[in-house]
């Protein structure tokens, strides 16, 4: 059986259906503090912490735990500046709970959510595994702290983990069963399709004097579908016996705010109301993954493109609507 931290939220949730339809028994460990429970449609939910090692440890005594897959962790870089406290305590300290409990258990294979944080302004672009990881804010560090325990753990005690470094996680299930809802949102596509919808009024637009062609930052998106995917390739992967180490998930191709913010415009068929404003500090100007790798070690490629991120995200985000109304 598989543990699934964070399995509530955004892509633990997706990868959870990935799982199923893989027939991958699972459980879903999470305290819902940005999840939700209508998200848990495939495993059972054990409410609990990873700060907390007797909730932990109840867990694992109560399932047949062999492999564990995490996301719990905080994620927002704007509040991680704020409040280090809480992201050193639930990302690194929760990390290093699950990981003696794993070892008290004796689980030695764990896939985890890092992120393209880890690397700071890039050097180079696309962005190779090899670029030195000089985070430029607290979140950005707590992942590169979680890889170091990771590693720490398979020298001293054979652990074999598999470090999935996300760029932009976008778009949501095909199917319109689950997708994006996080409170606040930050990420640019469900803040697009919110304005698209007139859920909110206008759409910021950060930074739009950045030496690009239409002077907005340039990100790598990646569809949660087929971040889910790559997550049970690892999980095959690490049941060869084999550590993984740190693997980019994203696509070698950039599309600027610009570009996505046209790409919705042409599906929802009208102009979305926006405005420029200053650039956030330690926004970088570019952002994609070297994905080389991914595809070498795992035969993992992403399969979506851009509209089709866009387009599942607003299937969803409009079945939400009818749904509230
Ligand atoms: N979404 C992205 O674009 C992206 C990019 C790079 C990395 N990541 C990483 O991927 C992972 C998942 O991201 P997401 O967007 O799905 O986030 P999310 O907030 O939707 O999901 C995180 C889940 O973890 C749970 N959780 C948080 N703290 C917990 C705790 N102490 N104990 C138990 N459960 C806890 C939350 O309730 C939530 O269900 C995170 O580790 C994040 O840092 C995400």
């Amino acid at each position: 059986m598989i543990l699934v931290t964070g399995g509530a939220g955004y892509v633990g949730s997706h990868t959870c259906k990935a799982l199923a339809q893989a027939r991958e028994e699972h459980i879903v460990f999470d305290n819902l503090s940005t999840g939700h429970d209508w998200a848990v449609k495939w495993g059972t939910l054990f409410r609990g912490d990873i700060c907390n090692l007797h909730d932990l440890r109840t867990c694992f005594q109560r399932y047949p735990i062999q492999e564990v897959v995490h996301f719990a962790a905080l994620s927002l870089v704007g509040e991680s500046g704020i409040k280090p406290a809480e992201y050193y305590e639930t990302n690194v300290i929760g990390t290093l709970n699950l990981l003696r409990v794993m070892k008290e258990f004796e689980v030695r294979s764990i896939v985890f959510s890092s992120s393209a944080a880890v690397y700071g302004e890039p050097e180079e672009i696309p962005i190779p595994e090899s670029h030195p990881l000089r985070p430029v804010n607290v979140y950005g560090r707590t992942k590169v702290m979680m890889e170091q325990l990771m590693a720490d753990f398979q020298l001293a005690y054979g652990l074999n983990f598999a470090a999935l470094r996300y760029f932009n996680a976008a778009g949501a299930d095909p199917d319109g069963e689950i997708g994006e809802v996080h409170e606040p949102e930050t990420h640019l596509i469900p803040n697009v399709l919110r304005t698209a919808l007139g859920i909110q009024e206008m759409l910021d637009i950060y930074g739009t004097d950045y030496p690009t062609p239409d002077g907005s930052p340039i990100r790598d998106y990646i569809h949660v579908t087929d971040l889910a995917e790559a997550h049970l390739l690892a999980l095959n992967y690490l049941r060869r016996g084999a550590c993984l180490g740190a693997i980019n998930l994203g696509s070698n191709i950039g599309y600027s705010v610009g570009e996505v913010v046209n790409s919705a415009e042409r599906l929802v068929g009208h102009t979305i109301p926006k405005a420029a404003r200053q650039r956030r500090a330690g926004d970088p100007v570019r952002l994609i993954a070297g994905n080389s790798r991914a595809k070498e070690v795992l035969g993992w490629s992403p399969q979506s493109s851009l509209e089709e991120m866009i387009q599942s995200a607003l299937v969803f985000s409009t079945g939400k609507m009818r749904h509230l109304a």
